[in-house]
């Protein structure tokens, strides 16, 4: 008798502290490129640090290559508590009705990743986060990628080149009227779906840094890639709001911290990352790589220089100017 209380008290003790190990609190991570990326591999640094630094108190489980949900879900699988953070690319928020992160796909508005850095880790970053409070959702870092180069199954190297081709674009106003004004007939499609248009000919061409190009092995698709750096593609850490306020303090603390040198790490390895990736499309041999002549350069500036003052009032004049000024842009 004596001996079986005590093993049932022990047992319930067990029972207790198991419970309390088993039950960490889980983060679902969802994104939509590949492991082997700077997000990929931001978000799975992000894990390690994040478990570690929590001693188990909480799981990050992240979903890479849209296995859990794709463009166009997200967002609202964010907002409704399905998944407690995101990185989608900041041509992404505009359907969420917040459209000022378009103004980083402006053309031609970073010569660098130095640029960038100017507005995403200071004050206009930060005012740009405080814009997606009042979405549910809270803004927790900047993750680079780099700059895109058009592909297409013909060589393009002026504007004239892009007439009447389908180029698929995310789902920002300001990408749309970038290809138009190319004369391209842009066309939103998630990420997920890209090689299989490219393949089946639903598009003709898209844009993309190397490191996406490659990983998604767009390179078997797509004959032509053009050295364009036209425009830039990175990413807002997102989460749920309430979740997020809903973390006990201490934990909020070290997530944080968790997520500043995930951060750093991430945008240290971007611009290697993408010199790799370019490097292995050139060995795969399957796309001839065009690099632009500084007057082809002239010429699609020319073309795409337009488009950020047909924005003005969709971006917000406020947003333009503050990025303009942070980074010395002259118009
Ligand atoms: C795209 O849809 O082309 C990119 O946003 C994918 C990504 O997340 O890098």
């Amino acid at each position: 008798m004596k001996w079986s209380l005590a093993a049932a008290f022990a047992a319930a003790l067990l029972i207790g502290t198991s419970a309390a190990a088993q039950t960490p609190i889980v983060i679902k991570f969802s994104h939509v490129v590949a492991v082997n990326t700077p997000k990929g591999k931001a978000a799975e640094k992000f894990k390690e640090l994040a478990e570690q630094r929590t001693n188990g108190r909480v799981k990050v489980e992240v979903y890479p290559n849209s296995s859990l949900f794709k463009d166009g879900e997200e967002m609202d699988a964010l907002q409704l508590g399905s998944v407690q953070m995101l990185a989608p690319s900041l041509a992404k928020f505009g359907p969420l009705g917040v459209r000022d992160f378009e103004v980083f796909d402006l053309p031609y508005i970073f010569s660098s990743y130095d640029d960038l850095h100017k507005v995403t880790e200071g004050p206009v970053g930060a005012q740009l986060f405080k814009k997606l409070e009042p979405k549910g959702i809270v803004g927790l870092a900047y993750w680079d990628n780099g700059f895109k180069d058009m592909s297409a199954n013909k060589p393009i190297r002026v504007p004239d080149d892009y007439k009447g081709l389908k180029m698929r674009i995310q789902s920002s106003k300001v990408l749309n009227d970038q290809m138009k004004a190319l004369g391209a007939i842009p066309q939103v499609m998630a990420f997920s779906e890209v090689y299989q248009g490219l393949q089946t000919g639903v598009v003709d061409g898209t844009e993309n840094p190397p490191s996406n190009f490659y990983t998604q092995k767009m390179n078997e698709v797509q004959k032509y890639l053009a050295l364009t750096n036209h425009g830039y593609l990175g990413y807002a850490v997102i989460a749920n709001k309430k979740f997020w306020d809903g973390l006990p303090a201490d934990i909020r603390a070290t997530l944080e911290g968790a997520m500043r040198d995930a951060t750093k790490y991430g945008n240290d390895i971007a611009k290697q990352e993408n010199d790799n990736a370019l490097a292995a499309v050139k060995k795969a041999g399957t796309t001839e790589i065009l690099t632009p002549t500084p007057e082809q350069t002239a010429a699609m500036r020319k073309a795409l220089l337009p488009v950020h003052k047909e924005n003005e009032s969709r971006i917000g004049a406020d947003t333009i100017n503050a990025v303009y000024k942070a980074i010395g842009f002259k118009p």
